[in-house]
């Protein structure tokens, strides 16, 4: 019997993987799902890590660095393998190459996590809705991350879920969000695109910043998300929360660098924004990966309470030419590494830690911040 005929589940179940995609409940769109966790050390606090851009082919020596920083769930956020696949046969194979990375495989039947996708794992390089094998994608997605046969996550338009932790008597909801399958084509500046080779040469040899050639769509037309997820994310918003994570496979908060991210849709990023203050959903830090470098980008809108945006990428992707952010407010770390989000319940003034560490452990970057300064002013 081939293993694509096996119930997965039940291969989930027999290898001892702990992706907690089990359990979903049926319907089109439940509420977030109840996420348990083990006992934690300690119980006013949560630390969740994150990471993305892991390829395959490479050896992966980051797992030690995240299991020795003991988080309490990892999340995925995506380019979790390079399928780059243009036939099914290919998308096959990438994945069980995938399962062969025993460091990774070992450290998922370990650690409890989640995942969404990016370009590279839902097919290609920079690729959206347009892509030909995208419901292929999705079944596979699903398969390899432990979806039940029953989850909402195989019969929506997109991976999209979210999640809740009770800690401490709060409330963390995970939202994890698909940025991909219902995307609009990029629009990219061909002179630039054409302008490449030239452009990475004066960068590499003169140190200087390098911006991708994708232009921002004004088109009202324009989507990320889709309407089924724009609908689904409202009534995720609406849900009591004390902390939301925001998982956003490519950057949210970072403007003018030209690669991918929410500032080609600038009418999306304004709607997700507007959602937010509708909903009056406080607490919300957005964790986001696709660079091949670590920051941290700080939005500051009239909309809104300031918006935090944590890139960690990569896993073992690394891009060491300077990127133009304008919304930059750390350095950037140019070396392997992972995030981490810690949340200190303990105390009147709950607080979150994020964090870039790299593959030895060292924290390279973080940034402090109460749980008041995600909350909006009062009238
Ligand atoms: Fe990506």
């Amino acid at each position: 019997m081939k293993p694509a005929q096996l119930d997965r589940r039940q291969l989930m179940l027999a290898a001892g993987l702990a992706a907690v995609g089990a359990g979903a409940q049926a319907g089109a769109n439940p509420g977030s799902r109840p996420l348990t966790l083990g006992t934690p050390a300690d119980p006013q606090l949560l630390r969740i890590a994150f990471g993305s851009c892991a390829k395959q082919s490479k050896p992966q020596p980051i797992w030690a660095a995240v299991r020795a920083a003991r988080p309490e769930l990892f999340l995925f956020l995506g380019d979790n393998l390079y399928a780059d696949a243009r036939d099914a046969d290919t998308l096959r194979q990438r994945y069980a190459e995938f399962r062969r990375v025993e460091a990774l495989q070992s450290f998922r039947r370990d650690v409890p996590h989640l995942a969404i996708w990016d370009d590279h794992d839902f097919g290609d390089d920079d690729v959206g809705g347009e892509y030909p094998l995208k419901a292929l994608s999705q079944q596979l997605f699903c398969d390899e991350w432990g979806e039940a046969p029953d989850s909402p996550r195989r019969t929506r338009p997109g991976i999209y879920e979210a999640y809740r932790i009770e800690r401490a008597g709060r409330s963390v909801q995970v939202l994890m969000l698909d940025l991909r399958f219902n995307r609009t084509a990029l629009v990219a500046d061909p002179a630039l695109k054409q302008g490449y080779a030239a452009m990475y040469a004066k960068s590499k040899l003169g140190g200087g910043a390098m911006k991708g050639w994708y232009l921002p769509n004004l088109d009202p037309a324009a989507t990320l998300l889709g309407e089924a997820q724009w609908a689904w994310l409202a009534e995720r918003l609406a849900e009591p929360a004390d902390v939301r994570i925001l998982c956003s496979s490519v950057q949210l908060a970072a403007e003018g660098t030209g690669w991918e991210g929410w500032s080609n849709f600038p009418l999306e990023r304004q709607r997700l924004v507007d959602l937010i203050r509708e909903k009056r959903a406080e607490g919300v830090v957005v964790v986001s990966g696709d660079m091949h470098y670590a920051d941290l980008s700080r939005w500051d809108t009239p909309a809104c309470y300031p918006l935090w945006d944590l890139t960690s990428s990569g896993l073992t992707e690394v891009w060491d030419i300077p990127t133009p952010n304008s919304r930059r407010v750390s350095e950037v770390f140019a070396g392997v590494n992972f995030g981490l989000v810690d949340i200190d319940f303990a105390g009147p003034s709950p607080s979150l830690t994020l964090s870039i560490r790299d593959v030895k452990g060292d924290t390279r970057l973080q940034q402090r911040l109460s749980l008041d300064q995600l909350r909006f002013p009062k009238a």
